[in-house]
């Protein structure tokens, strides 16, 4: 195998995603520590400190006392390299967290054992569903009274319609809770060994579930239940099957209590040993293929001002092919300029850490001036035009007013940055001189507000609007978009790239559009082309 082969085949690049309070960064921290890239000691006491240094970059997450920005972890485990990338899961969570996911191959969903499918946890699985992606399944904290188990993995089946096969099985809950049996690797892990202060341990191999070790090894009554609900849950659900893991259509299901330290070895060689290495990359012409020598990667996500002391902006790049090396020239696709890459950055942790080469799967971050936007193909010379980087329809619209009306023109010109960056979608209606910007999450027109008065010196403050929603809209045929449009002013605004957008007062507005203009295509989500 050659080394890039080799260096592919090694890697899994995934994220979390998880309703607000589910366990996501108890677990993504447990993750850290089985990874070996934080320590045990000092890792739980540090924690809201370093969360906080972490996110030291924003005023407002300093108030707010939460992480607006999403970053990237990297760690080895049973020789493989994971990237883990974070998705900000609070209710106020930017488009960036749907766009992170374009840039993994594979994701765990985590579910808070009392509480089940969760109204984000939804969200965030069918932005995952748009690319069939894989889906691991971690239901948490059975350290606390939760809900049955068979109960939650008809849940899944039911609400998001997706095969679920037990890759564990609780013995007990709550107070009761004795720890798991590894239906995958016939293994039985008890809980409370070291569960408040070290690791637990591998567990004990079993040879199935009829193996008399799990007689001496557990109290009667449970090892007799154990056994029944194992063969009910095998009558109930599917095998396991790697096939229909990899298409997204079945996801394994693991029970643990990330507090506890407790069910991360097992998700963790659950993603080492199955989840997908670095996938194909579609683009306009063909698929890009991860061994191919060429260097190719694209634009997920624009940061900017990470860090006050580096007032540039950051492009988070996923590596789709060949090896990358620091120095390298690449062609920036959309401006068919070179651009010479010699300042790559790896996000470990906190720091700042300068890329020497990076493989496919990996993130690099690659500092400019406002040249990188989100989409943006950077190859070896090849024209590639990247596909499945999408805007979505925001949920929250807003106007956006300066202070001082004077400012107006400066407010345009930082609202148009902030849409190339990807940090807002900002909508100049047809009739009217508003600014409508729109925003995933309520939270971000805060942060918005705090760096347009920071950043471009305008102080602006954002107001309500009575619109509903966007959509973009498209017509194979030119003249009836066209129709469409002057029939429609009122209600259309152009994007930061020109594109035409129907703003809705209501639903009613809405679906009375679609009846009304069959040949016009109402989209919630706009790809991301040069
Ligand atoms: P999030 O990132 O998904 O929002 O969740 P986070 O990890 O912050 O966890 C939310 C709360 O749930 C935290 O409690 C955390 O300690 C707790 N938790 C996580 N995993 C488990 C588990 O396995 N069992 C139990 N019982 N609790 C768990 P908190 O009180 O909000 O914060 P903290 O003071 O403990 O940090």
């Amino acid at each position: 195998m050659s080394e890039l082969s080799g260096q592919v085949s090694r890697r899994r690049t995934f994220a979390i995603i998880s309703h607000p309070d589910a366990g996501k960064t108890t677990l993504t921290e447990k993750l850290l520590l089985f990874g070996g890239a934080i320590q045990l000691a000092g890792a739980v006491k540090a924690r809201g400190e370093q969360r906080r240094a972490h996110s030291d970059w924003m005023k407002v997450e300093r108030e707010r006392g939460i992480s607006v920005a999403s970053s990237v972890m990297t760690f080895d485990f049973e020789g493989k390299t994971f990237n883990l990338l974070d998705t900000p899961g609070h209710e106020d969570f930017s488009e960036d967290t749907y766009r992170t996911l374009t840039a993994v191959d594979s994701a765990i969903m985590v579910l808070d054992a009392a509480k089940g499918i969760e109204t984000q946890t939804r969200k965030l699985f069918e932005v995952c569903r748009l690319r069939d992606m894989p889906i691991t399944t971690f239901i948490n904290k059975l350290d606390r009274e939760g809900r049955d188990p068979f109960d939650l993995l008809d849940e899944i089946e039911q609400t998001l319609a997706l095969d679920v096969t037990p890759a564990s099985w609780p013995i007990g809950m709550g107070r009761d809770f004795l720890g798991c049996y590894d239906l995958l690797a016939d293994k039985l892990v008890l809980f409370g060994k070291g569960a408040k202060g070290g690791l637990p341990d591998e567990g004990e191999t079993c040879n199935g579930l009829d193996d008399p070790k799990l007689d001496e090894l557990l109290p009667a009554y449970a090892v007799t239940k154990l056994r029944e609900e194992v063969e009910m849950v095998r009558g109930l659900c599917p095998p396991f099957d790697i096939e229909s893991f990899l298409e997204g259509h079945l996801t394994p299901v693991y029970f643990g209590s990330a507090v506890n330290n407790f069910g991360v070895r097992e998700i963790l060689h659950g993603i080492a040993e199955r989840a997908p290495t670095p996938s194909p990359q579609p683009t306009a012409s063909r698929n890009i293929m991860p061994d191919e020598d060429k260097v190719s990667a694209f634009v997920f996500k624009i940061q900017a001002n990470m860090d006050p002391k580096h007032r540039d902006r950051i492009a988070f790049v996923r590596l789709c092919s060949g090896h990358f090396k620091r120095g390298m020239k690449l062609k920036h696709v959309r401006t068919a300029k070179i651009m010479n890459i010699h300042n790559p950055v790896l996000f470990l942790a906190r720091e700042r850490e300068l890329a020497e080469e990076a493989w496919p799967g990996d993130i690099i971050g690659i500092p400019n001036h406002g040249q990188l936007r989100i989409g943006d193909g950077l190859t070896e010379g090849e024209d590639l035009r990247f596909t499945g980087i999408p805007s979505f329809a925001p949920e929250h619209l807003q106007n956006a007013r300066p202070d001082d009306p004077m400012r107006a023109k400066h407010l345009g010109r930082a609202l148009q940055q902030l849409a190339e960056e990807g940090a807002a979608s900002v909508f100049k209606p047809m009739v009217g001189s508003d600014w409508i910007v729109g925003a995933v999450g309520p939270l971000q027109f805060e942060v918005m507000a705090d760096r347009i008065r920071t950043e471009y010196e305008v102080p602006v403050h954002f107001e309500p609007t009575s619109l509903y929603t966007a959509r973009w809209v498209e017509a194979d045929d030119h003249l009836a978009l066209k129709k469409f449009v002057d029939a429609n002013t009122g209600s259309l605004a152009e994007d930061h790239d020109g594109a035409p957008v129907f703003l809705a007062r209501n639903a009613w507005h809405l679906d009375r559009a679609g009846e009304d203009w069959p040949d016009i295509r109402f989209l919630k989500i706009k790809e991301h082309v040069d």
